[in-house]
Formats: structure tokens, C-alpha cells, sequence
């Protein structure tokens, strides 16, 4: 498979079959996101793999948002360090990118679940909170995501694409 052709495969997976990802397939899709691109090339962003059965289950709860991890085979989070690079969230998001597409290439599916919100800081610390306790991840890193990673159950429905007159411009906006 070709980036183009992971990049057209690519969906949210949020339904899985119950069988084990090989610790092989996890090294290699943790290894596309050691290996993805940050501002400055500065270690702004650190990935946490679970793998526990009791683990994922908890992490469903993380949001309202999330409730397929507990059927996932294994779980991502992806942290971003402030205090390293302005750049933590943006770098967190290119690899999350990542980890989405080598995914892909295994025939993992993969589901996003957003933790920080930048909008309600209320919210996004009751979230991180609660992911933080149960992973014992260090207050100065802020969590941003957890994919969830598994063999796919079913197809998603097909995705309705808005055209691409009103997302791609050329020259000049509106163009
Ligand atoms: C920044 C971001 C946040 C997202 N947050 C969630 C989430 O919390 N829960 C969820 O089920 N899906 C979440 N998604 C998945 C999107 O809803 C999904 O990617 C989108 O509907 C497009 O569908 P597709 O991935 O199949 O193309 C998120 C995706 C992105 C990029």
C-alpha cells in the first residue's frame, strides 16, 4: 500500500473484532509516531500504549466520546509538553496523524478520541485529570488524544465528501 492509497483507506474505526494486535504491529505503528515530524525537531510530545483489557475499559470514560475503547485492543495516548515547544499541540496532532495512517497499512482500524478541548478549560482538566491519575503522567504534560487501535468489526458507512471548490483554493481564497 502507498501513502495515497492509506490516506483514501484511512476512516474511524470504532468498531472491533475481539483478537489481539501483535506486539510486532504495535512497535511498528509506535515507531511511525517516534518518527513523525515536531517544531523544531524538539520532544514535545510523548505516546503511552495500553494494552489491558481493565485499562481500556477505564479509558472509555476519559469523555462521553470514547466509549469504543473499551472494545479496542489497544489504546495510544498522545501527551504534548508546553514547557518543551510552543508547538506541543500541533506536533501531538501530526503524529496522532501518524499513527492513524501505519495503522492503516496494518489493517488496524483506529478511532480518535479527543481529550484536551481548547475551548472549556473545565472540561478539558476534568478529562486530562482523569487519564493522568490513571496513567501516572507527570502534570506538565497536557493529554491530547487517545486512539484507539483494533481490527475492524464492519466498513464505516461511506463518508458524504464536501466539495473540494469550498476547501481548496488555488492562488487566492475564493479562487
Ligand atoms: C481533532 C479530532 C477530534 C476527534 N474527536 C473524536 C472523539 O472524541 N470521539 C470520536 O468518536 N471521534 C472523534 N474524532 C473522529 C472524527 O469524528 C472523524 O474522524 C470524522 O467524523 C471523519 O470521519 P473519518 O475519520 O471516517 O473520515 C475526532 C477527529 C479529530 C480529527
Amino acid at each position: 500500500m502507498n501513502v495515497f492509497e492509506a490516506i483514501q483507506k484511512r476512516r474511524e474505526i470504532s468498531h472491533y473484532l475481539p483478537k489481539l494486535i501483535p506486539t510486532k504491529e504495535l512497535d511498528q505503528i509506535l515507531h511511525a509516531a517516534y518518527l513523525a515530524p515536531s517544531g523544531n525537531n524538539l520532544p514535545s510530545r510523548e505516546f503511552i500504549l495500553v494494552t489491558e483489557k481493565d485499562s481500556l475499559q477505564h479509558l472509555a470514560q476519559a469523555t462521553p466520546f470514547v466509549p469504543w475503547l473499551s472494545g479496542a485492543g489497544a489504546a495510544i495516548i498522545i501527551t504534548g509538553r508546553p514547557d518543551i515547544s510552543k508547538y506541543w499541540l500541533q506536533d501531538a496532532s501530526i503524529a496522532s496523524g501518524f499513527i492513524w495512517l501505519s495503522a492503516v497499512e496494518l489493517g488496524i482500524g483506529s478511532a480518535f478520541g479527543a481529550i484536551y478541548h481548547s475551548e472549556d478549560q473545565e472540561e478539558s482538566e476534568r478529562r486530562e485529570s482523569y487519564v493522568r491519575e490513571h496513567l501516572h503522567i507527570p502534570n506538565d504534560r497536557r493529554i491530547v488524544a487517545i486512539l484507539g487501535l483494533g481490527y475492524p468489526e464492519k466498513e464505516p458507512p461511506t463518508k458524504t465528501l464536501l466539495s473540494k471548490d469550498s476547501i481548496i483554493h488555488y492562488g487566492k481564497h475564493g479562487k
